[in-house]
């Protein structure tokens, strides 16, 4: 073996005695919405996808893709800046624009490049930047790599923020966060990070990656959900791979950010453009999630079924109304161990583990779709309860 190798073998042995080894599993299956699966020679019912629409194979999807293939290829060719900009994504930025009520929107290929190309296109050195500190790693990474002051604050504790913000002084200075938080389900305070951006001139970035298209009366996110608009939050970033089943995401806001991100954000600039019947599948996307509001309501149903059903047998959860649920168990062990004994029974679960998520905090992280039926909620619940899966007290609302 050569030394690289050797070095390399030592760090993956390292995180396999952690317990924070992962594997992947091949799916071989997918039915009904995605959530019935056949992983490893068994059939499970799954709780770990994004799809919260369950829009991923709809047919006026499916078929919107399967004919933009046809008319555009398959691989859109260049990046937008050279030739790989086509009539599906200006339609689609257009759509997005109107959706989230914004002058301009931009696409990107992935949520994680939309996040760099934000905070680092925005901010350099000289600048501050404050972000929650369970942001998603892409929001933190930004945060880094943008060379400005980086200052992570206890989650959704504005009055923090606020004291910093108050002791900043000149500086440019960008409050970020998610929305949705991916890993707890909870909602950012984003009324109180308003109005703390507000008083002391910064600007409020959010990452409504797992808001959108479920939170809010017409899906149109947590920012919806919240009552705010444009004003209170000058950059808003969603991401089309999960409510709206599809691939890539965007930044909306005014003509000149998103004129800025598109000259300047390398991650922009420096990378092929999505294929375009990925954006003719996700304006197909977009219109079902407006034609159909009984899939976000459905979605909501099951969280609420979940949340009742789960409370009565003694499962303390924390305070999530969103489809992402998590059960804490604490150690690397316990949730491993959690996930494994519900596959044993069908269910599929994925454990969460540092880094993704502070040591100590490692869960179970539950996600409810339109595509499952109310008996999956119950099922899951009872799988729950006949493995007494238990939260420790400290995380518990
Ligand atoms: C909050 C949040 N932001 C950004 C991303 C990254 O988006 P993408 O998967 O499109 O790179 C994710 C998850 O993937 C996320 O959960």
């Amino acid at each position: 073996m050569d030394s690289l190798a050797q070095s390399l073998l030592a760090s993956l042995d390292g995180l396999a005695a952690d317990g924070r080894f992962r594997i992947r599993r091949d799916v071989e299956r997918r039915l009904a919405g995605g959530v019935r699966v056949h992983v490893d020679g068994a059939d499970l019912l799954a709780f770990c996808s994004n799809d919260y629409l369950g829009l991923a194979d709809h047919p006026r999807v499916v078929e919107a893709f399967v004919t933009a293939a046809r008319t555009w290829g398959v691989g859109s060719g260049a990046s937008h800046l050279v030739s790989g900009h086509c009539r599906e994504h200006r339609l689609l930025e257009e759509e997005l624009a109107a959706f989230t009520g914004r002058a301009r929107a931009l696409l990107f290929s992935t949520g994680y490049m939309a996040n760099l190309a934000v905070v680092t296109t925005l901010l350099g050195r000289g600048d501050r930047v404050f972000e929650d500190r369970l942001n998603h790693a892409s929001l933190l990474d930004g945060g880094l790599a943008s060379g400005a002051r980086f200052s992570r604050f206890p989650h959704a504790d504005v009055g923090t923020l606020a004291a910093r913000l108050g002791r900043a002084g000149p500086a440019r200075a960008m409050v970020v966060t998610d929305g949705v938080f991916s890993m707890d389900g909870d909602v950012a305070p984003l009324r109180e990070l308003a109005a703390a951006c507000r008083t002391h001139g910064a600007w409020l970035f959010v990452d409504d990656a797992h808001g959108l298209g479920v939170l809010g009366a017409t899906g149109r996110g947590s920012v919806e959900a919240a009552g705010l608009g444009a004003g209170d939050v000058p950059i808003l970033m969603g991401t089309l791979g999960k409510a709206f089943g599809t691939f890539g995401a965007f930044v909306a806001g005014s003509h000149e950010l998103v004129e800025t991100l598109l000259q300047t954000a390398r991650t922009y600039v420096y990378t092929t453009a999505l294929p375009p019947a990925v954006a003719a599948a996700t304006r197909a996307a977009l219109r079902v999630a407006q034609d159909e509001p009984w899939r976000r309501e459905r979605v909501l149903h099951h969280v609420a079924r979940f949340r009742h059903e789960a409370t009565n047998f003694g499962l303390r959860l924390p305070d999530s109304a969103t489809p992402i649920q998590p059960v804490v168990v604490g150690s690397e062990a316990a949730a491993v161990a959690g996930s494994d004994a519900l596959r044993a029974l069908g269910l599929w679960v994925p454990a969460i583990r540092p880094p993704t998520v502070p040591a100590g905090s490692s869960r179970l992280r539950i996600t409810f779709s339109a595509a499952h039926e109310p008996a999956d909620v119950d099922r899951l619940v009872e799988a729950l309860a006949a493995l007494a899966v238990s939260a420790p007290e400290a995380h518990a609302s």
